[in-house]
């Protein structure tokens, strides 16, 4: 594994961290879970990217993956890094959702509970709201590190106009935002054009979800809608909508580079996401060890000439591919 240092901090992570998004939920199979978080481990993937909200039904990845640590890897605690989140729609009624403090200390009890953990690594404002003052939120999180609770912070998908002012609370209590997590793929350049700079000029280290765009960037979509696959499933984030056309085609002339260099198209988007040097590490999802297997071996070609840098701007560099919202 290659490890990098979260921007202006003392904490490093893997550059390829494992999601619980997806997956790891009530509805998934156990010994699968367990034996993707295992091998993730074994493979030097310390990070594990949690939020209260992970399921279906929403709370059980933090619950599963709170047994796998008591029954796979008991003992390991101090060579883990766990994040938590809170903002998205949780429980009933107008505390269970935003980015207010009550949700965000409630939400972090109730998931430090599931998980059986005493504190989080790093626990997130998982989004704005668009209605809470930002100096709410990042006290409630500043207060989650005094108690304890967490030992670094982390905002999530927050506009760039928001970051500055995120950052600059933070930095005044001395609880530096540690990551700023953007979704980020070849098919979603907006964070890399609006957020990251912001985030490296103020020493926070940023992670990357979606790098494979929720598996449109691995060339299964190519023949239609695999049975199993994200954007077959009921519990999928992945819309078929998203699977277009344009889309399927500009993954099949990105697989003619990966092919050439000796990848898969799936290694070469993630060896993508990570050229660009500000990111810290990507977040990956996957439903089964082979995918984890496949994407670990990204790490065997990490640079790109610039000439395959070119044919790659040329392919992705169209609007209609983009997730924008
Ligand atoms: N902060 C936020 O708001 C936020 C939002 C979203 C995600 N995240 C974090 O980011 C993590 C990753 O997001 P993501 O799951 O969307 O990431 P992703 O890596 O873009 O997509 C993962 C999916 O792609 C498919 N896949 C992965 N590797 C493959 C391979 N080698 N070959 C074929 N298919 C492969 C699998 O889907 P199939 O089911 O089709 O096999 C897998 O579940 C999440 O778990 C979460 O921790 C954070």
């Amino acid at each position: 594994m290659i490890y990098n240092y979260c921007g202006h901090s003392g904490v490093q992570l893997p550059v390829l961290s494992l999601g619980l998004w997806h997956n790891f939920g009530s509805v998934d199979d156990f010994s699968v879970a367990t034996q993707m978080v295992v091998r993730a481990f074994d493979a030097g993937i310390c990070h594990f990217d949690l939020a209260n909200n992970y399921g279906p039904e929403p709370g059980s990845a933090e619950e599963n993956f709170g047994k796998i640590l008591k029954n796979s890897l008991a003992g390991h605690r101090d060579e883990l890094f766990i994040s938590s989140k809170a903002g998205h729609d949780m429980w009933p009624g107008v505390y269970g959702t935003g980015s207010s403090r009550k949700n965000l200390i409630a939400s972090c009890d109730q998931s430090l509970k599931r998980t059986g953990l005493e504190y989080f690594d790093i626990f997130y404002s998982h989004r704005y709201d668009g209605v809470t003052p930002i100096e709410e939120t990042m006290q409630a999180l500043i207060d989650l590190v005094r108690q304890g609770k967490a030992l670094y912070v982390g905002i999530s998908k927050y506009p760039p106009a928001l970051q500055q002012q995120c950052y600059d609370i933070l930095k005044e209590a001395h609880v530096p935002c540690l990551l700023s997590q953007y979704r980020c793929s070849m098919f979603d350049p907006k964070a890399k054009n609006n957020n990251f700079q912001i985030a490296a000029d103020n020493g926070s280290g940023i992670i990357c979800f979606s790098p494979l765009a929720q598996g449109l960037l691995t060339g299964k979509y190519g023949n239609g809608i695999p049975e199993g696959s994200r954007a077959a499933r009921s519990t999928g984030f992945l819309q078929e909508s998203q699977v277009t056309p344009a889309r399927v085609e500009a993954v099949k002339q990105l697989a003619v580079i990966a092919k050439e260099r000796g990848q898969s198209i799936a290694q070469m988007a993630l060896a993508w996401v990570l050229a660009d040097k500000r990111v810290t590490s990507c977040i990956i999802g996957t439903s089964c060890v082979a995918q984890l297997e496949n994407n670990l071996t990204t790490l065997h070609n990490l640079t790109f000439s610039e000439d395959e840098m070119k044919r790659i701007d040329n392919i992705i560099n169209q609007k209609d591919l983009w997730f924008l919202s």
